[in-house]
């Protein structure tokens, strides 16, 4: 199979396991916040300026578009691959600034025509692109001079002395980890930003080792589709809980850490 075949399949699969995955998803962020904190972190972190123009790369049910909205005032044109999260997304976010289209973040200049951004954004998505290199050249053409590309990554746990949590819980379940915990890794992601833009900043936003908290976020169809690949989703969602129940003890010290990366477009 060629890349291209290779990608444009994974990309199929990525667009049904959200499509899967929006009710759910809903009702999690409904209890925790979640995914509008991450945003609102990220933008924190490499502080955007309010009313600024932002691409949101994997915008997903506009969660992170409309936090950005809400607390910055922002315009925000959002991407999607999934039919379904945009649609959800289109009834949640009925603001005049904000516009969410289906669409591929590796093809962004297609979508946004002659339209230039303060921001390009990947609030945990970017992990998803099979393409990482092509999606940051196409977010970088996006941007104006001096404009900013960032993203937000999928959680490490860690425990004492960086043990990795998610190791020690594959094993004492008895179930070998999934070969590619997402298919974009941290360096990998960052090494592309490197490439079109100098001076990248790394950023980290640490949390308790929440079981619970944890146990609802993989349940997440598309989520607990990356730790258990190719099971059904009733099957996993068992699995899911049972894991993260093996790491009780390792709650008082453990870490749930989002890396965040942030580069500037300096020349034209
Ligand atoms: C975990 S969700 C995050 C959504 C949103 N940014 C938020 O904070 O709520 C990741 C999203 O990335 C989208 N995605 C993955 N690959 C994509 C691609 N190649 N182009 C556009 N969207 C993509 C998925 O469809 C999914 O909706």
């Amino acid at each position: 199979m060629s890349t291209s075949d290779f990608n444009g399949k994974v990309k199929r699969h990525v667009a049904k396991n959200f499509d899967q995955s929006i009710q759910i998803y809903q009702q999690f962020e409904e209890k925790h916040h979640f995914f509008r904190d991450l945003t609102l972190k990220l933008a924190d972190r490499i502080v955007i300026k309010e009313r600024s123009s932002i691409l949101d790369i994997g915008c997903g049910c506009g969660i992170s578009a409309k936090a950005l909205n809400d607390r910055l005032g922002c315009k925000v044109l959002g991407v999607d691959l999934s039919h379904e999260m945009v649609t959800a997304g289109i009834a949640l976010c009925a603001e005049d600034d904000i516009r969410l289209l289906e669409g591929d973040g590796e093809h962004l200049l297609q979508i946004v025509g002659d339209r230039r951004f303060d921001y390009a954004l990947y609030n945990a998505s970017i992990f998803i692109f099979p393409d990482v290199s092509r999606t940051i050249d196409e977010a970088y053409n996006c941007l104006k001079t001096g404009g900013k590309i960032a993203f937000s990554f999928y959680p490490q746990l860690v425990g004492q002395g960086d043990e990795d949590l998610l190791d020690v819980a594959f094993h004492r379940l008895g179930e070998f980890l999934p070969r590619f915990r997402v298919i974009t890794d941290y360096p990998q992601a960052s090494e592309a930003l490197a490439h079109r833009c100098s001076n990248i900043c790394h950023h980290r936003w640490v949390r308790p080792l929440d079981i619970p908290f944890l146990q609802d976020f993989f349940s997440i169809p598309a989520q607990s589709a990356s730790l258990f690949p190719g099971v059904g989703y009733d099957v996993r969602r068992n699995l899911v809980k049972n894991l993260f129940a093996t790491l009780e003890d390792k709650a008082e010290k453990g870490r749930i850490v989002w890396r965040m990366a942030e580069s500037i477009k300096l020349k034209a």
